[in-house]
């Protein structure tokens, strides 16, 4: 019922976890969190009316006469603190993740678990969750139509020395950490030769431009030597 990208997320829910789905739209992963009897409450928000009303509209046609908790707002003013055990934000910018968790760290920090997935922006994330004071325990990558999707668990707690990798928030070690690319195979390699040929491309480009900075063109040749390092993990 659930697509691969929505099952991975629901995946890491453990049996009796209260789940709030922040941006749930059309409401899938909660509903079936509840169905299957994994999460004994789910709550399904979003900030926009029309997103909350397909959700309310799938839940009557999935679950017929079931009553469900549906919440009008923006991230997570509508979830009091300790309310559920677990949060799941997912297919936002990773930004907007980030303003979303940093509106109130307090409230933030008591969830058990974070289960996230950028669509863009992902170092940006990782960069922040380590920052901030949560640990990555768990990553994932899932194939979506042409997307190969990002998914990050997270819980409050310090994160690994490995984990606390002393480059920038924009740069692609935080983009493609090693414990990315060590993932599953063939999945991993493919993701990691997508950024590697998107490197080249902008090497290739900068070639033919006469106004590069020798410096922009060295930090391009590095993030290559660090994907090709990358491919062999
Ligand atoms: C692309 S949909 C993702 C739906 C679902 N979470 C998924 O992954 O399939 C993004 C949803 O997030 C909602 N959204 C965007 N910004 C939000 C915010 N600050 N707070 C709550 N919901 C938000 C949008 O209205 C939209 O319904």
């Amino acid at each position: 019922m659930l697509t691969d990208r929505l099952m991975a997320m629901a995946n890491e829910i453990e049996q009796g976890e209260t789940v709030a789905d922040i941006g749930t739209d059309h409401g899938y992963l909660p509903v079936y969190l509840y169905k299957e009897g994994i999460s004994p409450k789910v709550i399904m928000t979003d900030v926009s009316k029309g997103s909350l009303n397909k959700a309310r509209n799938n839940c009557k046609e999935m679950c017929p006469g079931e009553k469900f908790d549906f919440r009008l707002g923006y991230g997570l003013k509508v979830i009091k603190r300790g309310e559920v055990d677990d949060i799941v934000i997912a297919g936002m910018g990773g930004v907007l993740i980030t303003e979303i968790l940093g509106k109130d760290m307090g409230k933030t920090k008591m969830f058990k678990k974070l289960i996230l997935q950028p669509r863009t922006a992902q170092g940006r994330l990782r960069f922040w969750l380590v920052r901030k004071g949560f640990n990555i325990v768990n990553e994932q990558l899932v194939r979506e139509g042409r997307f190969i999707c990002e998914i990050i668990t997270a819980v409050p707690g310090e994160a690994p020395e490995e984990m606390m990798m002393p480059e920038g928030p924009d740069a692609i070690q935080w983009e493609l950490p090693p414990w990315v690319a060590k993932l599953q195979k063939p999945l991993a390699k493919e993701f990691v030769q997508l950024k590697l040929d998107r490197e080249n491309r902008i090497l290739t480009s900068m070639g033919n431009s006469k106004t590069i900075k020798p410096s922009d063109i060295k930090a391009v040749k590095n993030n290559i030597r660090y994907l090709e390092r990358m491919l062999k993990l």
